[in-house]
């Protein structure tokens, strides 16, 4: 008996099938857009995967230091980007080049304006720029956070405008076109205990096939994907979860002023409420609130309720609570220096820290910038001290124009002022050579002494 075996050459019909092939097999040409805190280290990621990726950004020094094998961000070292650079990454500020990719993630700053509104020019303009260089099949992700309804309300209709082969965003299976997907950046910075894989990832598509693209895409690099029904779902998902942080630290900051009235450690009584081992998750007060998600994403909502003729009462509490907390330490300092009979105007006071959380180098609406600035004008003379930061010009909401001082000779200032708690300084010398300590971190917890005033 004779057999005939038939060969078929696979030509892979439909063109979904195709691109998930190309992902599997890392053959996917990848464009992360903005080569911040999200995308590169988001770029690393998937080039440490084997994927071919190119970032795309508007800052030219940054695309010259990245093609150079050098890094601009202090916790990702020159050499992961000399690794990424072997294995193909490079950078660009040429958007044509978005043509070549099969897959392209936005990840662009989302500010407030000065009215606290939300500003999506990066976002607006990043969409506008790639329009003309988008293709049939081509999975468009947006990852900056925003309010629910930016993808299907700016991002879609900036891409089908101004593509110039009249494509539509694909809305069923059996519709080709451009695939759109909100997918939100969870990152939390030097978070060394969770790794970054390790953090699901929401994936809210504008069709079945973007969303199928997306989980397979994004899949290659985290160990779980949570598909939710639409891009509004995934952007308030986000917002949620930012929200309700920002809700639960304005909590423990009020009951910490209470606490201090009645001369109850508020520490301590978290840790105790932390052995709850349900219904409780533990936050930490502070001076105020940093960086570039909680003190602005619940804004980006509050903004758009109002389109709605609904107020969010909740983040307007938490953000009034919040944004009073560096006012609160400015009169703890006052009070304190005021027992030892003198005045903030005159004091030499030196501000330990200016990132927004320990161990970072983001001083992205840190509140160390606004109680310097507070500290100023009552006439305090400021110093600071920030192992990431030797200088400190000038940013959107502030001007200081200051260079870091030495950690030396604590005697000669009224007041060291704990603002963050980098684990590099030493709390117990920092004690013991200081004529009073402020400590709005509880950074001396355990340190017996007589000059500290935890706020
Ligand atoms: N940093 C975080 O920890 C974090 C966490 C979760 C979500 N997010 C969100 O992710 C988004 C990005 O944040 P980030 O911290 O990476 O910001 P970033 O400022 O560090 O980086 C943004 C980058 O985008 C570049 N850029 C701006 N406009 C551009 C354009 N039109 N084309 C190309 N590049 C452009 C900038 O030059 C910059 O390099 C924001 O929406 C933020 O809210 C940030």
């Amino acid at each position: 008996m004779s057999i005939t075996i038939v060969t078929m050459e696979i030509t892979s019909a439909d063109p979904v099938t195709a691109i998930k092939q190309r992902i599997a097999t890392r053959e996917a040409r990848i464009g992360i857009i903005g080569m911040g805190y999200v995308g590169l280290p988001l770029a690393l990621l998937f080039s440490d995967e084997s994927f071919q990726v190119t970032g795309f950004d508007i800052a030219e020094d940054k695309v010259r230091t990245l093609n150079a094998g050098s890094s601009y961000i202090v916790r990702i070292l020159s050499s992961e980007i000399e690794k990424a650079r072997a294995s193909g990454f490079r950078a660009t500020t040429d958007y044509s080049e978005i043509a070549n990719m099969d897959a392209v993630i936005i990840c662009v700053p989302t500010p407030l304006n000065d009215h606290k509104e939300p500003d999506l020019s990066y976002v607006k303009g990043t969409v506008e720029s790639i329009a003309p260089f988008v293709h049939p099949n081509q999975l468009i992700v947006l990852e900056s956070t925003t309010y629910p309804g930016t993808t299907e309300e700016i991002v879609v209709p900036a891409l089908e405008a101004g593509n110039p082969h009249g494509l539509k965003v694909s809305r069923t299976l059996e519709q080709s076109g451009i695939h759109v997907v909100f997918s939100p950046e969870r990152e939390d910075p030097g978070n060394d205990i969770v790794q970054r894989q390790d953090i699901p990832k929401v994936i809210g598509g504008c069709g079945p096939a973007a969303v199928e693209l997306a989980s397979e895409l994004y899949g290659a690099i985290f160990n779980r994907v949570v598909p939710v029904s639409s891009p509004a779902v995934a952007e308030m998902t986000k917002l949620l979860e930012n929200i309700y942080r920002c809700v639960n630290i304005a909590l423990v900051n009020e009951l910490k002023q209470l606490c201090m009235r009645m001369g109850i450690d508020i520490h301590e009584v978290i840790e105790a409420a932390k052995t709850k081992p349900f219904g409780y998750q533990a936050f930490y007060p502070g001076p105020g609130l940093g960086g570039h998600c909680i003190p602005i994403d619940p804004f980006y909502l509050s903004w758009k309720a109002r389109e709605f003729d609904f107020r969010t009462r909740f983040i307007e509490l938490a953000g009034g609570i919040n944004t009073d907390m560096p006012y609160f330490v400015i009169d703890q300092i006052a009070s304190a220096l005021n027992e030892r009979s003198k005045s903030l105007k005159g004091s030499r006071i030196l501000v330990l820290g200016l990132a927004y959380k320990r161990d970072i180098d983001d001083l992205r609406e840190s509140p160390s910038l606004t109680i310097i600035e507070l500290l100023r004008e009552k006439g305090a003379l400021v110093s600071y001290n920030d192992p990431y930061f030797p200088t400190v010009g000038r940013g959107r909401h502030y001007d200081l124009n200051m260079t870091c001082t030495p950690l030396e000779d604590l005697g000669k200032y009224d007041a060291v002022v704990i603002v963050t708690d980098h684990t590099s300084y030493d709390y117990k010398a920092i004690v013991s050579e200081s004529q009073l300590v402020i400590d709005t971190r509880n950074a001396t917890k355990g340190i017996q002494a007589g000059n500290i005033l935890r706020c």
